[in-house]
């Protein structure tokens, strides 16, 4: 099949039996099918080359295809794949040491299923079931995930509306402002759920000291914290976990994307065994998951916790400042278009003057061979999550295309004016 014929093949798949709506938006961009990746890159039906800066929302921390990650999935694949359930899995086991040694403070007991948004809902049911409250403090623009439990806590009209009435008792309040977190919690409060840095919500860090008046505010109150480090987790933001930029330990914190190191789908929720003795003491099928724990994903969560080194975390803090430094220098020539550039680590958003111009310049950028995406939440906002393997070169190609688009936006702009 030539690779044109291979496209429509699949387009017009995508078109009549998935989503054809999103196959135009997602034709609209210039991406083609993806057929190989290696490291930071991904190759196309055509061959073409990109540059993975979308890195799968957050996915592929450890690059595509992790040599170590393949080897010991391979590895299980021979042994055992999922769980025959009624028995011990040594991974689940091994893996959960590990995730109790690396988290903060006293986050001790994982609960393992295979998506973020599941990791959420059971972090929430956690919660309700350990205060015996059902008031849930969030924030408006975050993204917890599109389950209906998630989605109740998810800041964003748009993703809500059709779906209402969702589960009651969620309060929002606007990120970043201490003032109205801390009086959103009181002695009705279950928990305060919080991304360390609002992903999708268009990459944006609090202010200094933000966590810890959440932390303070839930221990008044008897209210537990969820730090949700799905997006912003594993060496992200230049720090093993993005709360510890403030010291903060969560009661429960989620993850999810990079602990599968890029190459299984693998959740978890992390928390305390106060927590755990109240929600699962009685009873300890409470809440399950057939598929979480398994041994493939456990077996791929291992090997990329094994990868989550001192230097990788340093490269993400040296190559996401040299990203966040370039981009600046961009905008300070192209003020009219580009509003803002922001991030932490290779966690970096910048944000169009205009919702139009971030499709533009996902076109104009994968023409240039560099693959980017706006935020969900947010679509001024391209987002910027390579993975942390990535090198001073590879990040001044991305400089340079982003240069190239913005030149080209600037013309199609002056054109159109
Ligand atoms: C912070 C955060 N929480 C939860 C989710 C939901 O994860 P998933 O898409 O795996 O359900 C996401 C996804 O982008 C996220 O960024």
């Amino acid at each position: 099949m030539s690779a044109d014929a291979l496209y429509t093949d699949v387009y017009e798949k995508y078109t009549k039996y998935i989503n054809p709506n999103l196959a135009k938006l997602m034709g609209f961009a210039g991406f083609g099918v993806e057929m190989r990746a290696e490291g930071c890159y991904i190759y196309d039906h055509e061959g073409r080359q990109f540059l993975d800066c979308l890195g799968g929302y957050g996915t592929f921390t450890f690059g595509h295809r992790n040599p170590v990650v393949i080897e010991a999935v391979k590895a299980q694949l021979d042994q055992i794949a999922l769980s025959g359930k009624a028995f011990f899995t040594k991974q689940q086991a091994d893996l959960a040491e590990k995730l109790a040694e690396i988290t903060p403070g006293n986050l001790q007991f994982s609960f393992f299923c295979n998506s973020g948004a599941e990791a959420v809902e059971a972090a929430l049911k956690l919660s309700k079931g350990a205060t015996g409250r059902s008031k849930i403090v969030s924030s408006n623009g975050s993204y917890h995930g599109k389950t209906l439990g998630a989605l109740a806590t998810t800041g964003r009209e748009k993703y809500r509306k059709k779906f209402l009435p969702l589960m009651p008792g969620v309060e929002f309040v606007d990120y970043g402002d201490i003032d109205a977190l801390v009086a959103a919690i009181d002695d009705q409060t279950a928990c305060v759920i919080l991304e360390p840095v609002q992903g999708e919500g268009g990459i944006i860090v609090p202010p200094d000291g933000y966590l810890r008046a959440a932390r303070e505010a839930c221990d008044r109150h008897g209210a537990l914290l969820i730090l949700d480090e799905v997006q912003s987790g594993l060496g992200r933001t230049g720090a093993a976990f993005a709360c510890n930029h403030e010291g903060v330990t969560p009661d429960i914190m989620t993850l999810a994307k990079a602990i599968g190191g890029g190459v299984m789908p693998l959740g978890v929720a992390v928390y305390t065994e106060d927590i755990y003795n109240k929600v699962y003491g009685e009873n300890p099928m409470i809440h399950t998951s057939t598929f979480g724990g398994n041994p493939l994903a456990c077996a791929a969560g291992l090997a990329a916790l094994s990868q989550l080194t001192p230097e990788l975390i340093e490269n993400s803090r040296a190559m996401g400042e040299r990203m966040l430094n370039g981009f600046k220098e961009i905008q300070s020539r192209f003020p009219a278009i580009l509003g803002d550039v922001r991030g932490r680590g290779l966690m970096i958003g910048i944000e169009f003057t205009e919702d139009e111009v971030g499709e533009v310049a996902v076109a104009t950028l994968m023409k240039e061979g560099v693959c980017v995406a706006y935020a969900l939440n947010n679509p001024r906002v391209l987002r910027w999550e390579p993975p942390l393997i990535i090198s001073a070169e590879q990040v001044d190609h991305a400089i340079a295309a982003l240069n190239t688009a913005m030149l080209e936006v600037e013309a199609l702009l002056a054109v159109l004016a």
